[in-house]
């Protein structure tokens, strides 16, 4: 299982430092909440904000687009630095164009789904990604309460990618993640798992990495 912990519930006054201390604390991931006001009714960061901490880190930087057409910002992103960028399919009619044109940037391409969409919905698209994001919550806002038809639709995701044969691509979980879910979501079949509040604010961030992973093994479930 890998922890992708999510900026936007870093100290945002000292977001070099927070980096600083993830990486201290051997975390790999940090997962990066783009929102435009349109797509989802909060506003938060773009290329700018990625661009300076990436002088500053050498985490992979997975980039969660909640945004309108985010085929018109593919280089922005990549310019900042961005390492994977996953896109909602909801947000874009034309996602397998804009996934490959990911891919042809370089960079590792995701496909999003919200909590109301069918996997089924990406069924033709996982082919040309990465990752599989499936919202645990409404995107929007950090700190909602985790959906608990979620673990169904991870088991459902993991089936659908064995049965296209396309069991390389990873199912990340995003929304309300927390210690409490987090043993259920990776027997579920979870790969990623995001943690905003129930991740900031625990200090030390290692002592919490470990807390996630120990409870994300098998046997810790007994
Ligand atoms: C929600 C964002 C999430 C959020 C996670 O719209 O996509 O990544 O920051 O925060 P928590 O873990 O607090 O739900
Ligand atoms: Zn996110």
């Amino acid at each position: 299982m890998i922890l992708s912990p999510s900026l936007l519930c870093a100290d945002f006054s000292r977001l070099a430092d927070e980096v600083a201390a993830l990486e201290a604390a051997s975390v790999s991931w940090l997962h990066l909440d783009v929102m435009d006001g349109c797509f989802v009714p909060n506003i938060t960061f773009g290329p700018p904000l990625i661009k300076a901490l990436r002088f500053e880190s050498r985490l992979f930087f997975d980039v969660h687009l909640m945004i309108e057409e985010p085929a018109r910002h593919l280089h922005a992103f990549k310019d900042a630095g961005a390492d994977m960028l996953v896109i909602h399919v909801e947000a874009d009619c034309h996602a397998q164009r804009t996934l490959a044109a990911i891919r042809a940037l370089g960079l590792k391409a995701g496909i999003a789904v919200n909590p109301g969409t069918d996997i089924s919905a990406v069924r033709w698209l996982v082919q040309d990604c990465d990752m599989l994001l499936i919202m645990a919550v409404n995107p929007g806002f950090v700190g909602q309460r985790f959906l608990p038809q979620t673990l169904a639709k991870v088991r459902v995701a993991k089936a659908m990618l064995a049965e296209i044969g396309a069991t390389h691509v990873l199912v990340q979980v995003d929304g309300g993640v927390c210690p409490e879910n987090a043993a259920a979501l990776v027997e579920a079949g979870a790969d990623v798992l995001v943690s905003g509040s129930a991740f900031f604010g625990h200090k030390p961030y290692a002592d919490r990495l470990k807390l996630f992973a120990a409870l994300s093994r098998p046997q810790s479930r007994n």
